[in-house]
């Protein structure tokens, strides 16, 4: 194989680490429901909710958590999430008829997102709340309300292009909201169509993982209610989207060395690390090293409920460098988040079935082609590195497989190989799509044994985006099923996730 396996093995929590210790369940249900299979385990959801509220808590915040609908469709997802006191932002007429039908009431959903008229009606007819994208969905909303008489809708103004200490533009370009530069003839609109709409609050969504660009707009937010208020408006609060990020991998020193790796494997000092020399945004350009890494920071400590507390702490420079939660509080605001991915940290994994494993006949890492297409498994899409979890078919096999196990973390780490008959193996995890670029994922993937044909590999974590936001029916291939699972003792029960109700696991969700 040459040099040390890279491993980058998966974070894994109680919940997912014991459905992988299930074999047995996890091969049956394959057998039944084909590969792919997505599986999702609700309850986790409802606990992440609560690892966000006890941060509203510890900054004695009040407000919504409205948990972005768009990262999964599932519906077990949200009839579980109707359960908790939580909210969901839906951005199309699909999801929020979804929620509507998973019994979330209109005063716990918001509506954002680009909008068709259809969507604003439903959501104007039944009272959501509606996070205004520009001027112009304003007006068209205001001529809506007007022409069937609909009730006054609560609006949230969506901003962007926010600036740190009103020169340079920190925040970075979106394609969404209006530019706070544009801020009056906003106002003067809202104050124009007072009759049929409400300015509850002001929002903004920002693509970053950078907490020093949120905490631009946060602050930028906070700046704007003021003038708000000082016109006579009295919006209530402040809706800062989604963006919390989750941390994927297990080992922040196997993520290190990785990209370390990755880059020499660019510059050409080492063997390949991907299919076809791919860089993952990084070029050789005559011994330089150019261009930059464009992956999720799959290792990162700081992410969902702590990413929120971090910037809830961090000092509001141009307003008296005290922190943001101290300044929401003072003004009694509340604070409206929209977490996606973070909201489903650790609430499911996709289970593909290994259909061959071919040696190829120039050498290298071996050929492993799955039952799921690439758009199955979109973690590649969403620039996450992570190992699948092999669970082998023959249960003689299954203490080999030990990526699930904490106690071979180390060792497989190391490189050490838990299966002395065969040991680590660098493979490349192809689709089923008749085509070349069908690749699961295009780095290079060890694992601490072979795998074989009939063997499942489990990817974990997939909840949030790489389950169905990408998933396609091409080539009449199917898409995969999904099952909703939970623990009655030490038992895991499941059933079709359109089949889960709160009333379904023995005395029902909480
Ligand atoms: C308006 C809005 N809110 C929330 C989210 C959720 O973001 P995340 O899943 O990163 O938390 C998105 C994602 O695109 C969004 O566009």
């Amino acid at each position: 194989m040459g040099g040390q396996p890279l491993y980058l093995e998966p974070r894994l929590e109680s919940r997912l680490r014991s459905l992988l210790d299930a074999p047995a369940l996890l091969h049956t249900l394959t057998d039944a429901l084909g590969s792919p299979l997505n599986m999702l385990v609700p309850d986790q959801l409802a606990d992440n909710l609560q690892q966000f509220r006890s941060v509203y808590g510890t900054h004695h915040l009040s407000g919504q958590v409205y948990f972005a609908h768009k990262a999964n469709r599932s519906s077990a997802l949200l009839r579980r999430l109707a359960a908790t006191d939580a909210g969901v932002d839906v951005a199309s007429l699909g999801e929020l008829q979804h929620a509507l039908g998973a019994g979330l009431t209109p005063d716990r959903i918001i509506a954002t997102g680009p909008k068709n008229p259809e969507f604003l009606w439903l959501a104007a007819r039944t009272s959501v709340t509606v996070s205004l994208d520009t001027r112009g969905e304003l007006e068209q909303l205001a001529t809506l309300v007007r022409k069937h008489a609909l009730p006054r809708a609560r609006i949230l103004l969506r901003l962007s292009g926010f600036e740190a200490s009103g020169v340079r533009v920190l925040s970075r370009r979106s394609r969404f909201g209006t530019a706070v530069r544009e801020l009056d003839p906003l106002l003067e609109a809202v104050e124009r169509h007072a009759d049929v709409v409400d300015p509850v609050g002001v929002a903004y969504h920002l693509d970053t993982t950078s907490l020093t660009e949120k905490a631009t707009a946060l602050e930028g937010c906070l700046r704007v209610l003021e003038e708000c208020r000082s016109r006579g408006l009295r919006p209530r609060g402040v809706d800062i989207g989604g963006g919390f990020g989750v941390n994927y991998l297990a080992d922040g020193g196997q993520w290190d060395r990785y990209t370390t790796e990755l880059t020499e494997a660019v510059l050409g000092t080492r063997p390949p690390l991907t299919y076809g020399g791919h860089g993952y945004g990084l070029r050789n350009e005559a011994g330089t090293l150019r261009g930059t890494l464009g992956l999720y920071p799959a290792h990162r400590p700081v992410a969902g409920a702590r990413y929120l507390d971090e910037l809830l702490s961090h000092p509001a420079a141009s307003l008296g460098g005290r922190p943001l939660a101290a300044l929401l509080l003072e003004h009694l605001y509340d604070l409206h988040t929209e977490p996606g991915r973070a909201l489903l940290d650790q609430c499911g994994l996709t289970l593909t079935k290994v259909l061959e494993v071919r040696d190829p006949e120039t050498g290298g890492p071996l050929l492993v082609r799955l039952a799921a297409k690439a758009d199955d498994v979109a973690l590649e899409e969403h620039g996450v590195l992570m190992d699948p979890v092999v669970v082998p078919r023959d249960p003689a096999d299954t203490q080999a497989d030990t990526q699930a196990d904490a106690g071979a973390d180390t060792a497989a780490g190391a490189g050490a190989g838990p299966d002395p008959g065969t040991g680590p193996v660098a493979v490349h995890l192809f689709g089923s799509r008749c085509l070349e670029s069908d690749l699961i994922t295009r780095r290079t993937v060890f694992l601490p044994r072979r795998p074989e044909p009939g063997d499942l590999m489990a990817f974990a974590n997939t909840a949030g985006y790489c389950m169905d936001f990408h998933a396609t029916r091409a080539q009449h291939q199917p898409s995969a099923r999904k099952v909703a699972a939970w623990q009655e003792g030490d038992t895991w029960r499941w059933c079709l996730d359109d089949q889960y109700w709160p009333t379904t696991p023995v005395g029902g969700a909480q």
